[in-house]
Formats: structure tokens, sequence, C-alpha cells
């Protein structure tokens, strides 16, 4: 975890400075998200980077609370907020493993996370436990043939170097599954294309218990 740490914090002013790269995609992601927030939701965003969709969702809540185990990638968003007087996100440095359930929340987000977090189970039976009944868990992941061949060879070579993040390949049904496997609903699951991140917006029942997790879905761990 210190090489992905120290990984994201020798990226973070190039992360910063790079413009998305499908902005209709993005725009269209940030629309369907919105159209389900109330403005007396509190969102959770775990690994926020450097904080543009916490920032780009203030506006359509009461309080975004964005986490990220770099610093320095809050550093970016921390500094973009107040440039931009945005007083309802709070930047807390945090791995998702740090995050405690005490507290539930309107709506959680995993926006390009969910295939660099080694224990992804763990960090998918976090969201629901984090997510109110009633509220929504929206992710966006990459997925195993978003990834060219030549990506895949650098970052198998790059990983247990320290000098690339592990990434999980995930195969986008069995990623699905393992979401509504834990009791979420998927209500929208959409791929702009190939290559491109799968993003689903799925929602805790209002009642009802958590289901076990699924058990045929096996995403391969690339770097291993
Ligand atoms: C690809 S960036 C995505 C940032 C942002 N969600 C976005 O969509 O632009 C991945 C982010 O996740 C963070 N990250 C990776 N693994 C994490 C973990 N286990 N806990 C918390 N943050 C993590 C990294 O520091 C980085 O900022």
């Amino acid at each position: 975890m210190a090489d992905a740490v120290r990984f994201w914090n020798r990226i973070s002013k190039r992360y910063a400075a790079s413009p998305v790269a499908d902005e209709a995609a993005y725009r269209r992601k940030l629309a369907e998200t919105q159209a389900r927030f109330q403005p007396d939701w509190t969102v959770l965003e775990m690994g926020c980077g450097t904080g543009n969709t916490a920032i780009a969702h203030a506006g359509h809540v009461a309080q975004v609370h964005a986490t990220d185990f770099s610093e320095k990638m809050l550093d970016h968003g921390r500094e973009r907020a107040a440039r931009e007087g945005v007083t309802n996100v709070t930047f807390d440095c945090k791995s998702v493993a740090e995050i405690g359930t005490d507290i539930q929340y309107d709506a959680v987000l995993m926006l390009s996370l969910l295939h660099l977090v080694p224990d992804w189970r763990a960090a998918l039976d976090k969201a629901w436990a984090l997510t109110r009944p009633g509220g929504i868990f929206v992710s966006s992941t990459v997925c195993a043939d978003s990834v060219p061949w030549i990506a895949r060879v650098v970052l198998r070579l790059g990983a247990p170097l320290g000098l690339l993040p592990r990434v999980t390949a995930f195969d986008a049904d069995a990623l699905v599954n393992e979401i509504a496997a834990r009791g979420f609903e998927i209500e929208e699951r959409w791929k702009p294309g190939k290559g491109k991140a799968l993003f689903v917006i799925a929602r805790r029942p209002a009642s009802g218990a958590a289901k076990k997790a699924a058990s045929g879905a096996k995403p391969r761990d690339r770097s291993s």
C-alpha cells in the first residue's frame, strides 16, 4: 500500500493537469448521478483523487465527504475548492480500508477506484455498509477490455517493482453480479464503448438484508 500511495503522490501534479479522457461520457455520468441526488443529501466519495467530481457534485447536495489515501491528490482538490469558493466538500486522507462504517451516507461513490483496490470484495462490502437503505452506490471501473494489451504488459512488469499500481482485470458482467450480490439493485449499467470504464448506479433497497457475496465471479489480478 505504501508503494501505491507513493505512486499517486508522485503523479498527482500530472493527474491534476491532464484533461478528462472522454468528456462527453464524464458529463453523462455526472448528470445520471445528479439526477438522483436530493439537496439535503450527504455524499461519500472514496478515492476522490484531485476532487473534480466531488466539487462538480457539491452544488447538488448538502455535503460531500471526499476521501483518498494520497495527501497530494487531495491537496489539488483542497486548492481548487478554495479557489472556487466551494465550502461543502471536506477532504480527508483515508484509505478505503481506514474508513469506518459508523456513519451511513445517501450516496457512496467509487470512481476509477475499484480496480485499484486489491481487496475489492471488502471494498464492495464497505460500500454496502456505508450506503443507507434507499441510498445509491455509484461506481466507474476499468474492466479487462478497457486496458490495451501493451498497457497490461507494462502494468504486469511495473506493479511488482512498485512503479505502477496493481490493477484487477474485471469482467463487466462479473462485477455487476458482485455489486448485485451485496443486495444492491442495479439502476444503471453503462459502458460508453469498448475500452471504456463500466459505469454502474446501484440502489440499496429501502429495506431488506444484505445478500451473501457472489461465489462464481473470479476477476483476475493482472499483476499477480
Ligand atoms: C484513477 S484515480 C481516480 C480519481 C477520481 N476518482 C477520478 O475519477 O478522477 C484513483 C484514485 O484512487 C486513490 N486510491 C487508490 N487506491 C486507494 C485506496 N485503497 N484507498 C483510497 N484511495 C485510493 C488514488 O490515490 C487516486 O487518487
